[in-house]
């Protein structure tokens, strides 16, 4: 009697609960994470852990819980960004190589600014309810891409670049050339890289007027004396002629068929188009893809018309698309490579590749 009372009351549901369970507690384990790398950047745990210490000094030093500060320490170990080493029998915390590069504010190759200024863009998804019920806000294509751009050229300095640039300058097409056109260049350091591997080329960064003010500044930090700007919008504006090597790296009209035809006429005969950029499937539908789309569509640009798909605008072509349009209008493609290959990582993070093609006819 009292049984069926009981189970009356509490019927089993239909289905249990582990699936959103888990979905909640990864969500959960993903925004713990988050706040611990933000606060560890914030308080320049990795400035202080270019020399061993110990949770102790460390909690004593920037004047924190010193539990807290233990657990945060070995989390941050057990997340493989700092080592253990002992010494006199305690244990010391240090950097590994990776986070005395990339994760020091002082380092030549930090990081920091660029990881910092994505944890704010999360203050979008805080206010996602109110995102979602309103106009998408309206971004300036003259204001935006000047200060982007200071974080693209510190992220490609710390490893794209280099690697980049290493693979273009393997081509005897570049070694002979005497003119390169660096498109939607920004800050200009692959202009200005390529241009110190070849004492006998003039490089050119065309860009935004607005962005090529940055651009210049750049040119003079690096001493790049045969580097130069072009100010053009790349939609409106032909890129001049005579260019023997053709770049252009993740920029908005870099799957636009009018844009490609500019370069064609803008290139020698002989002379190659080296293309990398974002070309993203269209019909992918993972949460990660769908999440980033939603990311893409919070906002839309002043000039240029977004696709619904991340990384995407108006009138581009996909991957193959592209490619056969080069063909069609006289290149050869000599190359193409997913960009994580060019650059050694392991497994693809972005969905980009780089093209190689050669102006044949
Ligand atoms: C994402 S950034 C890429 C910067 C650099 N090439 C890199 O890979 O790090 C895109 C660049 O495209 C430029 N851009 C955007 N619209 C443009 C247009 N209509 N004409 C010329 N440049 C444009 C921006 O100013 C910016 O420098």
């Amino acid at each position: 009697m009292t049984t069926e009372k009981y189970q009356n009351s509490f019927p089993l549901p239909d289905e249990s609960p582990e699936k959103i369970d888990k979905i909640m507690s990864d969500a959960y384990f993903g925004a713990q994470k988050f706040y611990l790398l933000k606060t560890a950047l914030e308080l320049k745990i990795f400035d202080y852990l270019s020399d061993p210490k110990t949770s102790e000094e460390l909690s004593s030093i920037l004047d924190l819980d010193p539990v807290l500060t233990e657990l945060m320490l070995k989390s941050l170990y057990e997340l493989g960004i700092i080592s253990i080493a002992s010494k006199n029998g305690e244990t010391h915390y240090i950097n590994t190589n990776g986070s005395d590069n990339y994760l020091k504010t002082d380092s030549k190759y930090s990081k920091a600014p660029s990881i910092s200024a994505s944890f704010n863009s999360m203050d979008r998804w805080v206010k996602l309810s109110e995102i979602m019920g309103s106009s998408k806000s309206e971004i300036m294509e003259n204001v935006f891409f000047p200060e982007i751009i200071k974080r693209m050229a510190n992220d490609a300095k710390c490893w794209e670049l280099q690697k980049t640039v290493e693979y273009v300058s393997k081509f005897s097409e570049f070694k002979s050339a005497k003119k390169l056109l660096d498109i939607a260049g920004g800050h200009g350091l692959y202009g200005i890289s390529l241009g110190m591997l070849n004492e006998n080329l003039d490089a050119f960064v065309f860009d935004l007027p607005e962005v090529t003010v940055e651009t210049k500044k750049f040119i003079e930090k690096y001493n790049a004396k045969n580097v130069d700007t072009v100010q053009g919008n790349f939609f409106t504006d032909e890129f001049g002629e005579n260019y023997d090597v053709v770049f252009s790296s993740y920029n908005p009209g870099g799957k636009n068929p009018k844009v490609a035809e500019k370069v064609y006429r803008a290139l020698n005969l002989g002379g190659i188009f080296v293309t990398k950029q974002a070309f993203p499937k269209l019909s992918s539908q993972s949460t990660s893809d769908n999440l980033n789309n939603m990311e893409w569509n919070f906002s839309s640009f002043n000039a240029t018309g977004k696709g619904l798909v991340r990384y995407t605008f108006d009138t581009d072509l996909t991957f193959e698309e592209y490619v056969s349009y080069l063909e069609e209008l006289g290149f050869e493609i000599l190359e193409t490579k997913p960009v994580y290959e060019l650059i050694e990582f392991s497994e693809e993070m972005f969905p980009n590749n780089i093209i190689v093609a050669k102006k044949i006819k």
